[in-house]
């Protein structure tokens, strides 16, 4: 049977997954958004690739939910992005009640659906589409932890001089300043990113990958990264449609695994059609369990930010 993907927020990041969606080939797509016609314009645009891209899905632009009834996967990429200067706490109240209406109103016409938040702060996002949905813990996810491990993994294959998809890398924790590089289980190909790369030099670009997202704002000036983000939802998406138990790091509602209760934090899981199939725990260090620490106060904060 056909799939549906509804993406909320025809901005960039909803248009460029959108783009990802019918170029993968995951099902028909809905592109929702508030604002009239940018929906509807960008949908036909892409719909009309698709003789060219050799794909037969409908794409349709939409300011109403009904349209999206049905839907397997619900992403929601709606909010405002940040300008330089802004944190992303900066946009926390506003997107909070923009991320709320977005899950209440996918969840009446898609109650069997997965949602994926993408909208920042990404934690405290997808906490709210949590609260407000009712869905299950495994039907709810934020994607962050794929982003930021892409530009970890491709910071790292410059450095070295390896295909990026050769290295295996992973960030945990929070997506913000605080977020986790994993430096112990980074590898080429199996052999330690330590014996391959100055101790000065991984630092480097574990500092640049924390602030990966800046670094894009910095250079935009009027909004945020989308390629990757994007794509890094899509990549979620696909795992969960084709039922495929990829091992993908995203943000979780955690109860009891890592020693950590009652909040979202970017964490290993296993995506498979129920969502959330699985949190791969594993042993942490000292070290690694302290920077832990730090995201979930940070994490905690946003939430209480948000008033729910
Ligand atoms: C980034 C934004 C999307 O990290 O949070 O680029």
């Amino acid at each position: 049977m056909r799939k549906k993907i509804t993406i909320i927020g025809a901005g960039n990041v909803g248009a460029t997954a959108a783009h990802w969606a019918v170029v993968r080939g995951l099902g028909d797509v809905v592109l929702l958004d508030v604002v009239e016609g940018v929906p509807q314009g960008k949908a036909l645009d892409l719909w009309q690739s698709g003789p060219v891209e050799n794909f037969a899905f409908g794409v349709k632009g939409s300011n109403d939910y009904a349209d999206t009834a049905g839907s397997d996967i619900v992403i929601i990429t709606a909010g405002l992005a940040r300008k330089p200067g802004m944190s992303r706490d900066d946009l926390l109240a506003i997107n909070v009640s923009i991320v709320k209406t977005c899950a209440e109103e996918a969840v009446k016409y898609s109650p069997d659906c997965v949602l994926i938040v993408v909208t920042n702060p990404i934690d405290a996002m997808v906490y709210t589409a949590f609260k407000v949905s009712g869905l299950p813990r495994n039907r709810v996810i934020g994607m962050a932890g794929v982003l930021d491990s892409a530009r970890y993994r491709t910071f790292l294959a410059d450095a070295i001089g390896v295909a990026p998809m050769d290295v295996n890398a992973m960030v945990m924790g929070i997506h913000g300043d605080k977020m986790m590089p994993l430096v112990r289980l980074a590898n080429v190909a199996g052999i330690p990113i330590t014996d391959l790369l100055s101790e000065e030099k991984i630092n480097e670009i574990v500092k640049r990958t924390q602030v990966g997202g800046m670094e894009i704002v910095n250079h935009l000036k009027t909004g945020s990264a989308f390629y990757t983000p994007g794509l890094s939802a899509i990549e979620m998406a696909e795992a969960i449609l084709k039922d495929s138990k990829r091992v993908l790091p995203c943000a979780a509602y955690l109860e009891g695994e890592f020693g950590i209760s009652g909040c979202f934090l970017g964490v290993p899981v296993v995506l498979g059609e129920k969502g959330v199939e699985r949190i791969i725990e594993f042993k942490l260090t000292g070290e690694e369990k302290a920077a832990m620490n730090e995201s979930v106060a940070a994490v905690q904060d946003q939430m209480t930010a948000t008033g729910l």
